[in-house]
């Protein structure tokens, strides 16, 4: 049986969660849920933003449906981003990022692009230091494991895309030791895995400029955590905007889907939600952490189906039960 552990977090993330936990109960009738606390509402009371009830849960089920956490503009004594501690406690290293066009609300059709960003090092290990007072230093992680690791998920989505090109992004030019390691590595992979032929290369500001100018050549991305991180908010904008945007947070057994917005406090509470990029994470749950491909079509169609209805015209003031209801319902036919 397939258990999930729902971790709402804050703000938005206790709205949309639910939705996309109905989606997932009306494909899997036996699926097995139970709810975390993760979050700054959590540490405010606790002190604590990640319990290691949430890390238990988590292994326990092996599966994981976060929403959004709100992180303070300050640096509180004691706090850490919630998503970071569950990604690095759970070895999540590999972060899904799809961007396609949606009826309705993407400004350009055509694009059904996949990247794939590493989740676990580069700048973000967070290794920064005064150097003296006028200098401050950042150091950037690059690890032959990690990148491998990466590699092989790629190869495993490029199968199950059929995808035509696999591009690797990074700026090797000026950082030949960090850039290159990456670049090697990938290329190693992916001719062991017989996909040598399909293999691209970018720097990454070309990279940029392209995903702006011609989203659609695009098929398949692979790279480092910053320029993961930028380029994946970048190209959101083609499916519609963060509101839309899903992700996994993909490791070895284990996997956290997650919409890439945040806790969204300006609209926080007010029914106005939308709860596409938390059911579309629930489908690349679906697909790719429990091979379900079938049932995260189905879920994607019925998403699909309600964008093209309404031309994006019921997000408005009663956005996150309309879109429910609009989603659950054609899932719903779909299964008679
Ligand atoms: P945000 O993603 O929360 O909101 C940006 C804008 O997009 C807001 O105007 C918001 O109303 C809108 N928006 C976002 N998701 C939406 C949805 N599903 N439906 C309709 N509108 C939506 O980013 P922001 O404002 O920069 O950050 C707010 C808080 O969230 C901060 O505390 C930040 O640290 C946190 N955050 C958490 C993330 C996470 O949990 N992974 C990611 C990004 C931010
Ligand atoms: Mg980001």
């Amino acid at each position: 049986m397939r258990k999930l552990c729902v971790i709402p977090g804050d703000g938005i993330g206790t709205e949309v969660t639910p939705v996309a936990v109905r989606a997932l109960r009306r494909l899997l009738p036996d699926l097995q849920v139970v709810e975390a606390s993760a979050g700054w509402g959590y540490f405010e009371q606790q002190g604590n933003a990640v319990p290691e009830r949430t890390l238990e849960l988590m292994r326990e089920c092996g599966a994981g449906l976060f929403g959004a956490v709100q992180s303070p503009a300050r640096a509180v004594p004691g706090y850490r981003s919630a998503i970071l501690t569950l990604r690095q406690q759970l070895g999540l290293s590999v972060n899904l990022r799809p961007v396609r066009s949606w009826p309705g609300i993407s400004p350009r059709p055509g694009i059904d692009l996949m990247l794939l960003r590493e989740n676990s090092e580069c700048l973000y290990i967070g290794q920064e230091h005064m150097a003296s007072a006028d200098k401050a230093v950042a150091q950037r992680q690059i690890t032959r494991q990690a990148c491998a690791i990466l590699a092989q998920r790629a190869a495993q989505v490029v199968r199950q895309r059929g995808a035509r090109r696999i591009t690797l992004v990074h700026k090797a030019n000026v950082l030949p030791l960090t850039c290159g390691l990456f670049r090697d590595t990938c290329r190693a992979v992916l001719a062991t895995e017989g996909l040598d032929g399909l293999v691209d290369e970018r720097l990454v500001d070309v990279a940029a400029l392209q995903l702006v100018e011609q989203p659609q050549r695009f098929d398949v991305l692979v790279t480092t955590n910053l320029f993961g991180d930028i380029l994946s908010d970048l190209a959101s904008y083609w499916s519609g905007g963060l509101a839309t945007a899903p992700s996994l947070n993909w490791g070895d057994g284990i996997a956290l889907a997650e919409p890439v917005h945040g806790s969204a406090p300006d609209i926080a509470g007010s029914g106005r939600a939308n709860p596409i990029a938390a059911l579309l994470s629930a489908a690349l749950l679906l697909r790719y952490h429990w091979a379900l491909p079938e049932a995260a079509t189905c879920l994607e169609n019925a998403v699909e189906g309600f964008l093209n209805d309404t031309q994006g015209s019921d997000l408005g003031t009663q956005t996150t039960e309309r879109v429910a209801e609009g989603v659950l319902a054609r899932l719903e036919l779909s299964q008679k």
